[in-house]
């Protein structure tokens, strides 16, 4: 018992089954949807510039398609779990049903990693759109000092060097915005959230279609350019460091699996959610990476508009798309602000539910039912860390945290199949071992890709969950206490249906 205590899937089941009376209202097409949301954001408006200057070069390309390997593995195996186990809290969830309560422990505060700290992250793309948005469309100059972070720090270095700016405003009030919203229930957000999806997806869409007219084959010579003698720096580890940095896109067709709850027939749906979206979102990204590295020299995407920047390059004859392109990445980025902001709470909820978070992060608002107490926590993080950390070092953090949590979420497959290969599962990951090997192998390499700065940052980062763990979590949880009794179900309109 104690660290290794573990909840059994039947009674994860039936705190699932008490919990019937929510609204199952989402189908596979209303998840591939809300998948494509959470994944399409600052990954593809912002950090494909940065990775393309600063990591690969146009092999950018090969890096999105090695990070969507990564995925696919992980996204397979995300799918048996989703579809096995529907209940809320993702891979915080399926770790306490497969590996303990000190390894799920760990998930669910690597999982902030993932979902709060990403929310922060895009919120900084989003300022960069905004700035340039009200700068060259409405005359109106935010000052630089107001519109970023205070430090910046060069990729794989410890010692950050000040900006001279004091703050990231406009991120920081996105953040509050968006929290404010989610407190008191925005009901009708799915409506809002598939026509941001149509928006952000036709605005990808027209750049690589009117792009691809004006892209200069030049610039993708040398396509993969040479290593400066630096690891990661260009040549074949660049594209690695590439594919760990851009893997950052990618993140948020997990988010699927924590609405599980919401979901109509989940053994079908998830399924289709997790895998449609991330097939989508990969042909996307391949084309989007190839036409922006062949509209503007590589060197000259590093900036916090590189989308653009690159169809600027292609003269008047774009310059329509210009508007196009911010409106869309204003509305796109703000909607994954909102996706992540609505995850952290609901993974908040289910430890709090199991004792391993104070009982009052789990509190619901008597009038707006929602998780307020955890949404205002996430909402108050979220907004320093937009307003005061710059996206490079952000993006890399959330991608490594991620990371991880997919190699404990695939380990737990080969551990579930192993010690109980007689649950039923809606979903089979195929060929077992073989994907979900080859999925810790992937998103192994891919965390090697990040470089050694980020990962003294991922330790620093878990050691203190540990020392939260050790200091409140297994003093209070309920499983470690032996008590196995079905915990109360989720109110049935915890965070309202997406
Ligand atoms: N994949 C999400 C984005 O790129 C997190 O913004």
């Amino acid at each position: 018992m104690g660290i290794w205590s573990k909840k059994s899937i039947a009674q994860l089941q039936s705190e699932e089954g008490q919990g019937h009376a929510l609204h199952r209202t989402l189908t596979g097409l209303h998840l591939i949807l809300l998948g494509v949301g959470a994944i399409i954001g600052a990954g593809i408006f912002v950090v494909t510039g940065t990775a393309a200057a600063q990591h690969a070069g146009p092999a950018i390309l090969l890096s999105f398609i090695l990070a969507g390997v990564g995925c696919l593995f992980a996204g397979l195996c995300y799918a048996e779990f989703a579809a096995m186990i529907p209940v809320a809290g993702s891979a915080y969830t399926y770790g306490y049903a497969t590996l303990g309560e000190l390894v799920a422990w760990l998930i669910g505060w690597d999982l902030m990693l993932e979902y709060l700290f990403a929310s922060s992250t895009v919120a900084v793309g989003w300022s960069g759109y905004f700035t340039a948005f009200l700068r060259d469309y409405l005359h109106l100059r935010i000052p630089p000092e107001l519109a970023s972070a205070p430090f910046d720090i060069q990729p794989g270095s410890h010692i950050p060097h000040a900006t001279g700016a004091i703050i990231n405003l406009p991120a920081a009030l996105l953040v509050a915005v968006i929290t404010g919203l989610l407190v008191v229930g925005i009901r009708e957000s799915a409506r809002i959230n598939n026509i941001i999806v149509f928006l952000k997806v036709g605005v990808v869409l027209l750049v690589v279609v009117f792009g691809a007219f004006y892209v200069d084959p030049s610039n993708w010579k040398p396509f993969i350019p040479e290593n400066t003698g630096t690891f990661g720096q260009f040549g074949w580890s660049g594209i690695l460091s590439g594919a760990g940095v851009i893997f950052f896109a990618y993140i948020g067709f997990d988010a699927v699996s924590t609405a599980a709850q919401e979901t109509r027939n989940p053994q079908k749906d998830l399924p289709v959610g997790i895998l449609g979206s991330l097939a989508v979102c990969t042909v996307l990204y391949m084309l989007m990476a190839l036409v922006m590295t062949g509209l503007a020299p590589y060197t000259t995407l590093n900036v916090p508009e590189p989308v653009y920047v690159a169809i600027s390059r292609g003269g008047p004859a774009l310059s329509w798309l210009g508007p196009i392109v911010s409106i869309g990445a204003i509305a796109g980025l703000a909607s994954v602000v909102l996706v992540m902001l609505m995850g952290q709470p609901r993974i908040f909820y289910a430890m709090a539910r199991d004792g391993l978070l104070p009982h009052f992060f789990g509190r619901v608002h008597p009038r707006f039912h929602t998780p307020y107490v955890s949404t205002l926590i996430t909402g108050v993080v979220a907004m320093a860390v937009a307003g005061l950390f710059p996206i490079g070092l952000l993006g890399e953090l959330v991608s490594i945290g991620t990371l991880f949590a997919f190699v404990v979420v695939c380990a737990g497959i080969l551990v579930l199949r192993y010690r109980r290969p007689e649950l039923p599962r809606p979903f089979r990951t195929p060929f077992v071992p073989l994907v979900p090997v080859l999925g810790i192998l992937t998103c192994g390499i891919l965390m090697l890709g990040l470089g050694v700065a980020t990962w003294v940052r991922l330790g620093a980062w878990m050691a203190l969950g540990l020392v939260i763990y050790f200091g409140y979590g297994r003093k209070h949880s309920r499983a470690g206490h032996g008590d196995t009794s079905p915990t109360e179900p989720p109110p049935p309109e915890l965070g309202g249906p997406l």
